[in-house]
């Protein structure tokens, strides 16, 4: 019923000339790849969406992009507007990524802003949430996922609801080598769609897709897949290279 979404998260990775080599080789090997069985992102820096849009418009891959300012225009001097990512051909956005919390000081607040300007034109939001180690040594993962949860979908209308995506990411296991087991990333899954069953209802909490991300790697993928409440995959380091990305996303096979 949900199809799970596998994106890439390319970080701060790739030029420009990179990125249009990268995606014209993920554009042929994806061709067959069916889209009732997985949908496919790239999430590429911001300089780089319109030379990865020219080369996969029309194909199974869409492009999301990994951040946005809540505002249509206006003197913020470095900043990028929904109405220009829109203007690029962008589909998904990463908005709380856990390096925006942690580097950038963004909160459940700037975030929950963020979120609702996107749906407001028309981009279709990856919302992240997790933990980080100290707050999983000390219990508190559930506490946090709810803050995380509550706070950036603070007001967002049953109708929109169904066009977020959630991303599960946990901290400890970012760029860290160190995946949640598919016990414990099933475990706080479950509790997320759970979450948003209290907040809407349960017809809505089915529809909800919601990713795992951290440390996703072709030897993981299957058994994280193979949950019944994860839907998908926000993928960094093993998304930059052909390989192991290819493996990702044929993880069905
Ligand atoms: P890694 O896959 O490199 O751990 O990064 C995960 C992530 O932050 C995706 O948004």
């Amino acid at each position: 019923m949900r199809v799970p979404l596998i994106a890439g998260n390319w970080k701060m990775y790739k030029d420009v000339n990179e990125s249009v080599e990268f995606v014209t080789t993920l554009k042929n090997i994806f061709k067959d790849v069916p889209e009732d069985k997985v949908e496919i992102a790239v999430c590429p820096p911001f300089t780089n969406l319109k030379v990865v849009n020219d080369v996969i418009k029309g194909t199974n891959i869409k492009l999301g992009a990994q951040n946005l300012y809540p505002k249509q225009e206006g003197a913020f001097t470095g900043e990028i507007s929904p109405l220009m990512l829109r203007a690029l051909g962008v589909h998904y956005v990463i908005i709380g990524h856990s390096e925006r919390r942690q580097y950038f000081n963004e909160t459940n607040e700037f975030i929950n802003e963020k979120v609702k300007v996107a749906l407001n034109y028309g981009l279709f939001p990856i919302l992240c949430v997790g933990e980080k180690l100290k707050e999983r040594e000390e219990g508190k993962t559930f506490d946090v996922v709810k803050d995380h949860i509550t706070g950036g979908l603070k007001d967002i209308p049953k109708d929109k609801i169904i066009y977020i995506t959630i991303a599960y990411e946990p901290v400890w296991a970012i760029g860290t080598g160190k995946n949640a087991t598919p016990e414990q990333a099933e475990e706080v899954h479950k509790y997320i769609r759970s979450l948003i069953k209290d907040m809407y209802d349960e017809n809505i909490a089915q529809k909800v897709r919601i990713q795992y991300g951290g440390s996703v790697k072709p030897e993981n993928v299957k058994s994280l897949m193979s949950m019944e409440n994860i839907d998908g995959a926000l993928v960094g380091g093993a998304s930059l290279k052909v390989d192991s990305f290819e493996k990702i996303v044929k993880f069905y096979e």
